[in-house]
């Protein structure tokens, strides 16, 4: 249909579809485009003791906890043990990796399921594995079918996806706790509408709209590489459960599979001490943007910044956000990762997931702010420097990434000098001596 009109029909259809876009949002939304972000407060008082807790080892029958302390499964002894990279709430190593586990549709089964599997256990009854998930989650047997006239060869079909997932950094969480989910809404639709406007003025190279991660209750998911969770609260809530078995007025403790029923305790966490853990990472300073003091390096950093918009790193990663500045993300879900070279392997699961589930490739746009001191990159570690996070940027980011590679030695070298003035906040507070080697497990 397109092909019939001609080239000036096509530019002013797609403007006046992006003009009336621009609006309808001016005129609709206007109130919610300017949300101010302040910094997050909290009481001396209740912050000091969030952070005794985030830095606390524990261990069974803690004397801090009010239950039965760390356990019965868990993936590390203390918050800090994932959290310390540029200071106490920091990101993780590779080594800090945990393994999450979902498993799809199938056999009359609907809902996804999701969870961790825990790296060790108290006692050896609750250890768990990926392979011993499968007595819970049956492989549905493939082999050959007949289909209309011809035999099939149908593969195995096992419902479980595992991923290994690298621990971010916290700094700032609770300015982006405060972004209001229409903000993210509303800069969805504005890209959908810039999109579908490239689209009718044939400009096939656009990059494709990201969609926001709706959580069952109707919330825009903000945390997470997948957006699972809506609210800072809610991810402290399931760390303390998952990560290190702490029950918590929000949510039990981790329990293993073959458990489930059997295991009710007293939460480990008392209100108080959860409300002062939240108020800790609620108030972790956020990033900051240090230009190097060299004039030289200084405009390579500058016109970096300027590349970064100009090829389009910017339209995901955007430079800010209902009302927070310097956080460098949209917050929507895009997939970064071609089909066709994985060895002509699919992604795409053999049963539909529901609408608003991420497909297993599909990511949030990390926010950028601190990037340069929370290696390794993307949502497993596997990228371990800037460079090498930027050029696995395929699928959706193909075009940009395309841009990215056909500048010159020296302008990618901007980019890059650009990322690495993304830091950590100077204030972090470094980990303990105490608590560094002493919590080191080994894996
Ligand atoms: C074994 C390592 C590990 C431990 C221990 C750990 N975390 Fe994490 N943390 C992670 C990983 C991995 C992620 C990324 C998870 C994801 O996005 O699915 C993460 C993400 C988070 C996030 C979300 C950040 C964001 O912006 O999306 C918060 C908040 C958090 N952790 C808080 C805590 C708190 C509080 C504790 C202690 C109770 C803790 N973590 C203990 C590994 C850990
Ligand atoms: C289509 C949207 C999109 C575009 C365009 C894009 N990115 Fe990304 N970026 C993402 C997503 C999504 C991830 C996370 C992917 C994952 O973890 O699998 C990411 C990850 C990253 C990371 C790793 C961050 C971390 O904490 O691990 C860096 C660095 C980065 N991008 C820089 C860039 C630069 C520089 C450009 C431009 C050359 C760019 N991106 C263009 C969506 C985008």
């Amino acid at each position: 249909m397109m092909r019939g009109l001609s080239g000036r029909w096509r530019r002013w259809l797609g403007l006046s579809v992006l003009a009336s876009a621009l609006g309808w949002l001016v005129w609709n939304e206007a109130p919610a485009l300017h949300p101010v972000a302040r910094a997050p407060r909290s009481s001396e008082d209740l912050v000091r003791t969030g952070l005794t807790l985030f830095e606390h080892v524990w261990t069974p029958s803690d004397p801090l906890a009010k239950g039965d302390g760390l356990g019965p499964v868990f993936n590390e002894r203390s918050c800090v043990a994932c959290h310390s990279q540029g200071g106490v709430g920091g990101g993780g190593e590779v080594s800090r990796n945990v393994t999450t586990f979902e498993v799809h549709p199938a056999s009359g089964r609907t809902k996804v399921e999701e969870g961790v599997i825990h790296a060790f256990s108290l006692s050896s009854d609750c250890r768990e594995s990926r392979v011993g998930l499968n007595d819970f989650f049956q492989v549905v047997p493939g082999g050959l079918k007949v289909v209309g006239s011809c035999f099939v060869e149908i593969r195995d079909f096992d419902p479980i996806r595992s991923e290994s997932i690298n621990p971010t950094a916290l700094f700032g969480g609770g300015w982006v706790d405060q972004i209001p989910d229409k903000s993210i809404i509303n800069h969805a639709r504005l890209r959908s509408a810039t999109a579908l406007g490239e689209v009718i003025m044939a400009n096939l190279n656009g990059v494709k709209a990201g969609r926001a991660r709706v959580l069952a209750d109707g919330r825009i998911g903000k945390f997470g590489w997948k957006g699972q969770f809506a609210t800072l609260k809610e991810f402290v809530a399931s760390a303390c459960a998952n990560e290190i078995g702490l029950g918590n007025p929000m949510m039990a403790q981790a329990t293993p599979y073959a458990h489930h029923a059997s295991m009710k305790v007293q939460p480990d966490l008392d209100d108080q001490q959860f409300r002062a853990l939240v108020s800790y990472v609620d108030t972790i300073p956020r990033p900051i943007e240090e230009f190097p003091a060299d004039p030289t390096l200084r405009a390579a950093a500058d016109h970096g910044r300027a590349l970064f918009e100009k090829i389009g790193c910017a339209i995901c990663h955007a430079p800010s956000l209902g009302g927070v500045d310097g956080v460098y993300s949209d917050f929507l879900l895009y997939r970064l990762s071609d089909p066709k070279e994985i060895g002509g392997y699919s992604e795409v699961p053999t049963t539909p997931l529901p609408d608003d589930h991420p497909l297993p490739d599909e990511w949030k746009t990390p926010a950028l702010w601190g990037v340069a001191d929370s290696a390794p990159y993307f949502h497993d570690g596997g990228s371990p420097t800037l460079e090498a996070a930027i050029n696995r940027h395929g699928g959706d980011a193909k075009t940009v990434t395309k841009a990215f590679e056909e500048l010159s030695a020296e302008d990618r070298a901007a980019v890059v000098g650009f990322l690495k003035t993304l830091k950590a906040p100077r204030q972090a507070k470094p980990p303990t001596p105490r608590s560094s080697g002493y919590y080191a497990m080994a894996h």
